[in-house]
């Protein structure tokens, strides 16, 4: 679709698109309807013609064509389980989605109907994926910022901006947002070289944290420094560029804060959620965060709510936080993320509306869904690989486990600490919160772990 056709948000609902089916014959160019799009041989073509105005004022179909009303295409560009999981919501509300897939074999290809295959770093590839759908939204944050600013030239409707997704991208503009709309961060600087972390360090003390601004995730990117003798680990990492220092914050726990917000300015927030992490890999989400206080609970969902209004976050973003009692503000902002996120896997199951239902729904400038749990608590536990390779042979020991748990596998081969999959599990009324967490690792354990191996309880 050239940029001068693409539809604006509003029009998305209205978009028609007359599929030509193998018998008919492309329409004469100065046929009805004919928007000069393009209209090649195969009868497989697409052609987005504009809807006509009737006289009362309403859009229909145009005439003269075999037409089908069809649905906003949502294109996705990398294919994680992030992208997979938001097929199913998809299939649910009659959308279509594609996925930009770094391979044939990635997660969200078998879940999708239509993906290509290409490099997201290449700005040919990222042209005519976009070129394909309506809106274009993302499954991680690594697209260069160059080539998103191309295509937000080129017209295309992109979920989050550019503008917005660069908080996400790079910690040091996170950092001095943050800053400069007043919310509480860590002490941090940047620095270029070890001096500039050995003199922040005489100011807050050690240990530091030392961070790449860029690319970062499950802790790769991250440094704990105890002292100058540990900048030796970090020598590779001085190469001109600036890096990010913070305080090492003595955090109680690690709290996460999952928002929703949709171009015309609506926006909610999910219940605050406990997130705990080994190894710097997520692996255990509650929520609500057991025995949060309720002034911190309001102070973090405002906190998020503000930054994603600020910032102009389209689509679902997570606000990773540490947890500081009697501390400031109570706690401290970490990241963020501008997409569905590890955090907010519980509201697949455990909430009214879920977390990739919801971003689809916002990036599409829909009406959002309530966020309100359904159950006293929620817990999600991740499935990282482990000795069990085959993982449906533990299905019928799993399932059995746990019956009114629920299993998310994400289809990608098992290698060791990788996350491919988690558990959902629901609290009963009055089911103490320890059983719902016993009951979540139990079922992951025994998909991690093989049947045989497994506890039966
Ligand atoms: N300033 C800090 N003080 C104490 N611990 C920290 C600090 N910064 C990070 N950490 C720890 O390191 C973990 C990873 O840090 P961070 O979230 O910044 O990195 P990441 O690799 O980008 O994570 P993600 O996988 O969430 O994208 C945090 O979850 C936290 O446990
Ligand atoms: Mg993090």
């Amino acid at each position: 679709m050239a940029p001068a056709e693409r539809a604006t948000q509003a029009d998305l609902a209205w978009r028609v698109r007359p599929i030509l089916r193998p018998s008919c014959a492309p329409p004469s160019p100065t046929g009805p309807g004919t928007s000069g799009g393009s209209l090649g041989a195969s009868c497989e073509t697409r052609v987005h013609n504009p809807p006509v105005r009737r006289s009362d004022g309403r859009l229909r179909p145009p005439r003269g064509y075999p037409v089908v009303v069809t649905f906003p295409v949502i294109g996705v560009i990398g294919g994680g389980q992030l992208a997979r999981m938001m097929a199913g919501p998809a299939v649910e509300l009659g959308l279509e989605l594609r996925v930009l897939a770094e391979g044939p074999d990635v997660s969200a290809v078998a879940a999708v109907a239509r993906s290509r295959v290409g490099d997201y770093r290449d700005r040919e590839t990222l042209r005519a994926f976009a070129a394909d759908v309506d809106v274009v939204t993302f499954d991680h944050e690594h697209v260069p910022g160059e080539l998103l600013a191309q295509l937000e030239g080129d017209g295309v409707a992109l979920h989050p901006s550019p503008a917005a997704l660069l908080h996400a991208q790079d910690k040091l503009v996170m950092r001095r947002a943050v800053d400069g709309l007043g919310l509480p961060n860590p002490s941090w600087r940047a620095v270029t070289d070890a001096a500039g972390v050995e003199s922040f360090a005489a100011e807050t003390g050690w240990p530091v944290v030392l961070k790449t601004p860029r690319g970062g995730y499950d802790g790769k990117g991250v440094l704990v420094l105890r002292d100058t003798a540990g900048l030796e680990a970090a020598r590779d990492w001085f190469t001109g560029g600036e890096l990010l220092v913070e305080q090492f914050v003595p955090f109680s726990r690690e709290l996460s804060v999952l928002v929703a917000r949709r171009p015309s300015g609506e926006a909610v927030a999910w219940p605050v959620v406990e997130s705990i992490q080994v190894d710097s890999v997520c692996n255990e989400v509650i929520a609500p965060a057991p025995g949060l206080a309720d002034e911190t609970a309001r102070a973090v969902t405002a906190a998020a709510l503000h930054l994603a209004e600020r910032l102009g976050v389209t689509g679902v973003m997570a606000v990773e936080l540490f947890e500081t009692p009697g501390a400031g503000a109570g706690y401290l902002i970490n990241e963020l993320a501008m997409r569905p996120h590890n955090s907010g896997h519980w509201t697949m199951d455990g909430a009214a509306t879920g977390q990739f239902e919801q971003h689809l729904r916002a990036v599409l400038d829909l009406p959002l869904g309530s966020t309100a749990p359904l159950a006293g608590h929620a817990v999600m536990k991740n499935i990282l690989g482990g000795a069990n390779e085959d993982i449906y042979a533990a299905y019928p020991t799993a399932l059995s486990s746990g019956p009114s748990a629920k299993v998310h596998f994400y289809g990608k081969d098992v290698r060791p600490g990788r996350k491919i999959g988690h558990v959902n599990a629901l609290a009963a009324p009055g089911e103490p919160l320890e059983d719902v967490r016993a009951r979540a690792t139990r079922v992951a354990a025994i998909l991690r772990d093989g049947a045989r191996d497994a506890p039966t309880q």
